[in-house]
């Protein structure tokens, strides 16, 4: 797909990959981009960068529980209200569960976790389906390398990512049958406020050994995997892993 003049829907745009997705979005001449996220303030500050990276792209701002089926169905009710049109969704809210480490994490943690992680990207996509198919659409889900690796201290992060992957696949035969292509994008170790979430607030102590060796991906990193994947019309029901390079390796 062309981005040229496209309307597009970000998730979690407030912070990390979703801010700079939208835009890298601009950038590449969307028409327009819907900036949702439950952080009201995080979105307005987006909203200012957004417009920023491209004067002539409409940006508007939702503040979207993705968790609540009647706050997600108001994100696109103000699309098209807006714009008539909604060409491209990235589905990228997400938490992780923090501490305790699993299997401590406390249940309702874990009932959250899922919803956020997982349940609403299918929800969200179902709704973006109905309105994508008169002209196709492309929908892009984060899922995570730790959908990919067993990982027990967030088992419940581990298991909606994999959900995700699996969610994405299985949307492959909507390609054939209404032009709108799922894919998923996996972020590696990734540099945004999420890295803090994970110890509660500071970054965990087992997470600076890792992050010695690997080179930390940027949120420009994942965009442009995300804008590849809106561009590469022959992509559908796949998923792209961003992966860490170990350190010292050629770039
Ligand atoms: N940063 C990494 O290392 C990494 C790696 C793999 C996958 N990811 C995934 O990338 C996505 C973006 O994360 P990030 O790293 O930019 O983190 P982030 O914490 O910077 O951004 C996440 C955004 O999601 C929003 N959000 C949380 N709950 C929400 C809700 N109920 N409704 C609407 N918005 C909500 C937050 O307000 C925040 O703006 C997430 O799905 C995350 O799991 C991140």
């Amino acid at each position: 797909m062309d981005i040229a003049g496209k309307v597009a829907v970000v998730t979690g745009a407030a912070s990390g990959i979703g801010r700079a997705t939208a835009m890298a979005l601009a950038k590449a001449g969307a028409g327009g981009v819907v900036l949702a996220d439950i952080d009201a303030k995080g979105i307005e500050t987006s909203r200012d960068l957004v417009a920023g990276a491209n004067a002539d792209c409409k940006v508007i701002t939702a503040v979207t529980d993705v968790t609540h089926l009647a706050s997600l169905e108001a994100m696109y009710e103000t699309t098209l209200a807006e714009f008539g049109q909604v060409d491209v969704v990235f589905n990228n809210a997400g938490i992780v569960s923090g501490p305790p480490p699993f299997p401590d994490t406390d249940p309702a943690r874990v009932k959250l976790v899922i919803d956020i992680d997982l349940t609403s990207v299918i929800v969200s996509t179902q709704l973006a389906v109905r309105h994508m198919r008169e002209r196709g659409g492309v929908i892009i889900n984060t899922a995570s390398t730790g959908g990919l690796n067993p990982y027990l201290a967030d088992a419940p992060y581990a298991a909606a990512k994999a959900g995700v992957i699996m969610f994405s696949r299985s949307c492959k035969d909507l390609h054939a049958a209404a032009n709108i292509r799922v894919n998923a994008v996996c972020p590696g170790v990734t540099e945004t406020p999420i890295l803090e979430k994970l110890g509660g607030g500071s970054r965990p102590e087992w997470l600076t050994p890792i992050m010695e060796n690997i080179k930390v991906l940027t949120p420009d990193d994942i965009a442009a995997a995300v804008l590849d994947l809106i561009r590469d019309d022959s992509m559908a029901g796949e998923y792209v892993v961003v992966a860490n390079d170990p350190l010292g390796a050629k770039a």
